[in-house]
């Protein structure tokens, strides 16, 4: 048997329900890895984004490091741009295929969920390229338990390019509002929310560049986020290691503080501040989230 996506049906993942996963037993950790996009190296090297060896490797070895983690691990989460082919373009399902062979060599207890990413869904996605992805993926937007946690699980694209898909970003935003009220009323230990495109890659205040989420649904969302407990946005797209924190001094004094981590690349790092491919680890205990990223021979 080799280890397959978690199905996504109606918003929830198969098997990772409250009913199933609601409650706290342990501490445990989970993997994060971000942007894979096979075919993007040989397209930085002036190629048309046809070889992807260099990724597939990189994934397999990481694969195997991670079966062999102690404890292991109990899911992995790929946060956006699975594939580098945009929808309906050359080499889409040859990435697919290979990209799944490539994880399917995660040991089968390591179940895999998948956040949508631009390249999966299009930069302008349309109903077309979403059914698309759903096809291969399911659900872009949805929720799964782990643990006793809450993890929700949101589509960027449709925040940054809504014309094209009727009202899926409307209808994605009242479907959040929705977890959130879930988030405040269940009595998880942490949530925590993935999202590709992130919040912001260094400082809250940032101007819009277009590796993070306008500043015109920024705040809004950050708002929303400390107002539902969230402590952590776990995001990609970056292709380097970046990110911060949000606070804000609430009426009654408290402090709400949200991490946004932007995560690098499995595959090809962007930018020259030394990152190398890797994955990053979260430890989940009772008080505290914490995480940290490793070049992929690093993991320990
Ligand atoms: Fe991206």
């Amino acid at each position: 048997m080799t280890n397959e996506f978690v199905k996504v049906a109606n918003h929830e993942a198969s098997g990772f329900t409250k009913e199933e996963q609601g409650r706290w037993t342990e501490s445990y950790e989970f993997v994060f890895v971000a942007d894979p996009q096979p075919g993007l190296i040989h397209q930085y090297d002036g190629g048309d984004g046809s070889l992807w060896d260099e990724e597939v490797k990189n994934i397999q070895e990481a694969a195997l490091a991670i079966n062999k983690m102690q404890p292991k691990p109990k899911f992995l989460v790929i946060g956006g741009d699975i594939l580098n082919a945009f929808p309906g373009t050359p080499y889409r399902s040859e990435q697919l295929r290979d990209l799944r062979v490539a994880f399917s060599q995660l040991n089968t207890s390591i179940p895999i969920f998948a956040v949508s990413g631009n390249h999966d869904l299009g930069q302008k996605p349309t109903l077309e390229t979403m059914e698309m992805y759903r096809r291969d993926f399911g659900d872009e937007y949805y929720t799964f338990w782990y643990g006793g946690i809450f993890y929700i699980v949101i589509n960027t694209q449709c925040i940054i390019s809504p014309d094209g898909t009727e009202n899926l970003y409307e209808t994605q935003k009242a479907w959040l509002e929705e977890q959130l009220k879930i988030a405040l009323s269940s009595s998880c230990k942490h949530v925590v929310l993935f999202m590709h495109i992130p919040l912001f890659v260094k400082n809250p205040e940032e101007e819009d560049t277009g590796y993070a989420i306008p500043m015109k649904h920024r705040f809004k969302l950050m708002e929303q986020f400390a107002d539902a407990g969230i402590e952590k946005v776990f995001s990609g797209h970056y292709h380097r290691n970046a990110g911060g924190f949000w606070t804000r001094t609430n009426p009654d004094g408290s402090l709400s503080k949200v991490e946004v981590v932007a995560s690098s690349s499995i595959g090809k790092q962007i930018g020259n501040q030394g990152d190398k491919a890797g994955i990053r680890i979260v430890k989940v205990s009772e008080n505290e989230i914490t995480h940290h990223y490793y070049a992929i021979r690093d993991i320990p």
